[in-house]
């Protein structure tokens, strides 16, 4: 066995909230192309990224969720029209109260993935992981929930 390989690297736990019409569909597409993306993700469909409020991110924090990833429609291509206009006026309110309570807001994410875009899927579900890696486990933030 190899001595010198790190035993103590730091896997985040993240909560992806996905939009089943265009995020879930995306990390499937990734899935089945059998694109490379983290197994740190805990996938959870919801039927519209506007569906997700605040209190489903603070519940995933509370739980555990060392980071919060919430991917939904492009903007224009929201399956209800206007949903996903609703979660970009709450999400910065979001952040705001994440900074108040002590969660460093890097630790969220909103972004837009449709179901074509199944590398634009893995490469942010990559570089979340990579930056709530570098954050350190939550608890040692000193949140306690
Ligand atoms: Fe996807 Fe509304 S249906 S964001």
């Amino acid at each position: 066995m190899n001595q010198s390989i790190d035993q103590t690297i730091f896997e985040p736990r993240i909560v992806a909230f996905l939009c089943n019409w265009c995020s879930y569909a995306g990390a499937d597409n990734a899935g089945i192309a059998r694109m490379e993306s983290p197994a740190n993700v805990l996938p959870i469909r919801v039927m519209c990224s506007g569906r997700v409020s605040p209190e489903m991110v603070m519940r995933a924090f509370r739980s555990g969720a060392d980071g919060v990833l919430v991917l939904g429609c492009h903007i224009g291509d929201c399956h209800y029209i206007n949903g996903n206009h609703r979660t970009i006026k709450r999400m910065p309110l979001l952040r705001n109260l994440l900074s108040y309570i002590g969660i460093n807001p890097e630790r969220f994410r909103l972004d837009w993935v449709s179901s074509a875009e199944a590398p634009k899927f893995a490469q942010v579900t990559k570089e979340f992981v990579e930056v709530v890696r570098g954050l350190g486990p939550i608890v040692e933030e000193g949140w306690v929930g």
